[in-house]
């Protein structure tokens, strides 16, 4: 049998990247092998990729240095940045500027780079404050602003467009109960649908997309894996846990008046340009790619365990 191609696959002990780290150590003659990257190869989620069978490397997103080791003879790499370790736009992009330089240093073949597009090419106006100085949701801003750096870098790239993780509705989006004791979605998304996906499908698509080479390289791929307003949300919670969940929208100032301005201006964005969003991520386009793309209740099947309650 020929050398597996490696795929070096950054924030492999995170979502996006387990899941594709995930999706490859599952089908053993896919040919492919996983390199995993962590700033600490003695974690927990460290060693258990060793032990899954992945290779695991040191390296950090802000030592270009090192990314170019930890890319150094592997076929092609996954790069996702993660914003909220810092919530500093401008660290993103100098994060998104060393992987784009490791990779062509390095001399990858195809990259697949984790990004969303611009929201301020449809927000032109004061709607939403303006963030970090010239974003207006920052996290998806400067991600798109850093796809040049891979178009100018060479190596062949495809741009995956993702969208909310369904994991978010057991953290930081979860239902808390109300002043009724009732447990509540407060967000503010109106009545417009959510593109939300399971998170291991992020990396799924991934998987295919790095197989299928040059039929994707240069390809933009917008992914989700339902459409579900926020009622559909909290209608399918309740199936899962057995206790009424409802859906109590606010509107997006009231949400950035508890201190959420990053995600209100998102939600903002997500329900005044829904159709545009949603229009962009083609799920007949993402199941042709991975079959077994999860629908909600599929993932809560997988996951009702995992949802708070208290
Ligand atoms: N939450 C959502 O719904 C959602 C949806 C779409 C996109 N996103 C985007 O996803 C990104 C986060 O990805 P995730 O959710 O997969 O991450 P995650 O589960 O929070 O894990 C973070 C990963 O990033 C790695 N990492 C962080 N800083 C690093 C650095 N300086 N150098 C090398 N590795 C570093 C961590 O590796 P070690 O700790 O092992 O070093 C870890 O594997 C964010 O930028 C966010 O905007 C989120």
């Amino acid at each position: 049998m020929s050398e597996k191609k490696i795929i070096a696959v950054v924030g492999a002990t995170g979502k996006q990247g387990g899941g594709l780290a995930r999706a490859i150590l599952a089908d053993p003659y896919g040919g492919y092998a996983v390199r995993a990257l962590t700033r600490d190869a003695t974690t927990e989620r460290a060693q258990q990729l060793v032990k899954q069978g992945a290779e695991v490397i040191e390296a950090n997103n802000f030592d270009e240095e090192s990314l170019v080791r930890a890319f150094q003879g592997a076929h092609g790499a996954f790069i996702v940045t993660n914003f909220w370790e810092h919530l500093s736009a401008d660290k993103e992009f100098q994060e998104a500027t060393n992987l784009a330089n490791a990779a062509r240093r390095a001399g990858l073949k195809h990259v697949v780079w984790s990004t969303f597009e611009d929201t301020r090419d449809l927000v032109k106006d004061d709607r939403m404050p303006t963030l970090q100085g010239r974003f207006k949701v920052p996290h998806f801003d400067v991600k798109a602003e850093a796809d040049e750096l891979f178009r100018a870098s060479g190596v062949p790239t495809t741009f995956l467009r993702t969208t909310f993780y369904w994991e978010n509705l057991a953290g930081n989006w979860r239902a808390n109960r109300d002043e009724d004791g009732v447990l509540t979605l407060s967000w503010p998304q109106g009545d417009s649908p959510l593109a939300g996906i399971a998170s291991d499908d992020i990396g799924a698509v991934a998987y295919q997309i790095l197989k299928g080479g040059d039929e994707f390289a240069g390809q933009t791929v917008g992914i989700a894996g339902e459409f579900l307003t926020g009622n559909q949300i909290a209608e399918g919670l309740t199936r899962a846990i057995g206790e009424p969940v409802v859906y109590r929208p606010l509107t997006a100032d009231a949400f950035r008046a508890l201190g959420y301005d990053e995600g209100g201006n998102m939600h903002q964005y997500y329900d005044e340009f829904a159709d545009n969003f949603l229009g962009q991520r083609d799920l007949n386009v993402v199941r042709r790619i991975h079959p077994r793309l999860q629908t909600f209740d599929e993932w809560l099947r997988l996951h009702a365990d995992t949802i708070p309650t208290d």
